[in-house]
């Protein structure tokens, strides 16, 4: 990968680096779509990387449907496709770990210690191999774009980190590689996400500004919904990722499935300007 890398540089190219766990969807291939349209190498990644799972979490389980992953992105007609195996990218004595302070203190960080770790230590290993000049993450996990900036600015790594929005479902439903978890019933209890977070844009755009108000009326909307069990709901900073902040960030499980989602209050939700 790097050996391919530095030639298309010699050649004067620019690289994009989409990283993913595989279980490709049009969320995945939307960012491959901006980074064709900015870069003139496009490499995505495929690596279901196991230090950012913790325990008990779904890193067995995980959907890992190789062929099809490659089918679409043949299909997209990317330059590479960059598929380590656990041995090359951890080896028996990895010793270094990359940790980020900041935005990964809160929310996700706090609910899932050691994963924003394991976010960075892959993700600066993946910029390494592919000498990436950009790299395009989904806002629908924003606290991680906000991490990945903040990382590639602190290292000097000289790579873009581009956070492309949260593609949706026609219902509102964000699509994830998680959703294919989701029981009938389970999946119509999670249309309260996209759900509570219109209800929360409208309100703003009524002229609602008072955090805790319209942090009620989203809590509301999810504890409606009996299959939902809330993680966390609050209204923070996209850069910080603490209070006060327009950025309504969610977690829930709903069975055995975690979904997370997000939304800019002060902003209009995307299904709403589709539709
Ligand atoms: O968002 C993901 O799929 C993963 O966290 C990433 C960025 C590919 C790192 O493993």
């Amino acid at each position: 990968m790097r050996a391919l890398a530095r030639e298309w540089h010699v050649a004067g190219e620019t690289i994009g680096l989409v990283p993913t766990m595989g279980a490709l969807h049009a969320g995945h291939m939307s960012l491959v779509a901006v980074a064709r349209a900015e870069t003139s190498r496009v490499v995505v990644s495929i690596f279901v990387n196991p230090l950012q799972f913790g325990a008990g979490e779904d890193f067995e389980r995980y959907p890992r449907p190789v062929e099809s992953d490659l089918a679409m992105l043949r299909e997209a007609r990317v330059d590479a496709v960059y598929m380590p195996d656990q041995a090359t990218l951890y080896p028996p004595d990895l010793s270094t770990r990359v940790q980020v302070g900041g935005p990964t203190e809160t929310l996700e960080g706090v609910q899932r210690p050691g994963h924003f770790e394991g976010v960075a230590t892959v993700v600066t290993k993946l910029f390494w191999a592919t000498h990436a000049d950009r790299a395009y993450f989904g806002q629908k996990d924003a606290q991680q774009v906000a991490v990945v900036k903040r990382l590639a600015a602190d290292l000097d790594s000289g790579v873009e980190v581009r956070g492309c929005p949260t593609i949706r479902d026609a219902d509102g439903l964000a699509v994830s590689s998680r959703n294919a978890y989701l029981s009938p019933a389970e999946r119509a209890a999670a249309l309260s996400l996209s759900g509570s977070l219109r209800t929360a844009a409208k309100m703003y755009a009524a002229g609602e500004r008072d955090a805790g108000r319209l942090r009620a009326r989203i809590q509301e909307v999810l504890a409606a919904e009996p299959l939902v069990r809330i993680d966390y709901a609050d209204l923070v900073d996209p850069s910080t990722f603490r209070p006060p902040g327009t950025l309504a960030v969610l977690a829930v499980r709903i069975g055995k499935t975690r979904l997370i989602d997000n939304h800019d209050v002060s902003k209009p939700f995307l299904a709403d300007r589709n539709s």
